[in-house]
């Protein structure tokens, strides 16, 4: 039996959608996150804290490959310390991590805290790839979700986004994961850049709902770096295959299929 792959935050967005691919590439998965999950074939999971460290190396014990796929809304640099710090404990072969296109322009600290874990990676001594991914499509639609709730909609000037399938970014980490040790690879976007206008815009026609509109400006370094299209992916990244588009229409048509399936 071959080493298992070590997935971190395989039970995420990402995670859910990666470790499949990598049972199918005849792998057995152990999977880390705090409150695990549930057994499948050729799949284990795993309890530790990576923001602590607590259980992190017993975690990595074994393991020739890992792919750092958890992350939160803060902490990132330190989790990523502490899970570089096991690999090397443990000789892992290959430590493959997901980062943030922007993660080197954009003035934010959960940005900077990206571009840190990066670094953590990076100087860990242990052979990896990182690719930084743009916004998947999951999160520009609970993006526009929250705004279309409110009666009038803020939308910020010069915002752009060019949102990728987490599919497509899953196909593309699953690669990684099984290929050799390539550094900092090109960046993953969607096929195209929207305005934040034009996300909205798709939005509320999918759901047929109407909204008045506000532009606002966002402020600061960090609002300049926007408007700048920091955040979008440089030329010559990848393109994901799915569009905008094709993912609204699929996840609105779900709940009407689903209330069908419950009423037969
Ligand atoms: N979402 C995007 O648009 C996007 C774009 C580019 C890059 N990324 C990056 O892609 C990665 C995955 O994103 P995602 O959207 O799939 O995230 P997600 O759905 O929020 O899932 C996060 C995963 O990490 C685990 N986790 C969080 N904190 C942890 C901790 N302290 N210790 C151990 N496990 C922890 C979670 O499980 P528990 O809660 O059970 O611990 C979960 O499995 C992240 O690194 C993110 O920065 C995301």
């Amino acid at each position: 039996m071959n080493a298992p792959i070590l997935v971190t935050g395989g039970t995420g967005t990402l995670g859910r959608l990666v470790v499949p691919l990598l049972r199918d590439a005849g792998h057995p998965v152990r999977v880390l996150s705090r409150r695990g999950g549930r057994l499948a074939d050729g799949v284990e999971h795993v309890t530790a804290d990576l923001l602590t460290g607590e259980g992190v190396d017993p975690a990595v014990r074994g393991v020739d490959t890992v792919l750092h796929l958890a992350g939160g809304p803060k902490g990132d640099d330190v989790a990523t310390r502490h899970l570089v710090g096991a690999a090397r404990r443990a000789d892992v072969r290959h430590l493959v991590y997901i980062s943030v296109v922007g993660a080197d322009r954009v003035p934010l600290a959960w940005l900077r805290s990206k571009l840190e874990a990066e670094r953590a990676v990076a100087g860990s001594g242990v052979p990896w790839t990182t690719l930084r991914a743009a916004q998947f499509h999951d999160l520009a639609l609970t993006m526009v979700e929250k705004m279309a709730k409110l009666p009038v909609v803020p939308v910020p000037g010069g915002l752009r986004l060019q949102p990728v399938d987490a599919r497509d970014v899953a196909a593309r980490m699953a690669e990684l994961t099984l290929g050799t040790p390539a550094g900092l690879v090109p960046e993953l976007a969607g096929p195209r850049v929207y305005g934040m206008d034009e996300l909205v815009t798709g939005y509320l026609t999918a759901v047929g709902r109407r909204r008045l509109r506000l532009p606002v400006r966002l402020p600061g370094r960090a609002g300049r770096a926007y408007r700048n299209g920091d955040n979008l992916a440089r030329p010559g990244a990848t393109l994901g295959v799915r569009t905008w588009e094709a993912f609204l229409a699929e996840r609105l048509r779900r709940p009407a299929a689903e209330a069908r399936g419950r009423a037969a």
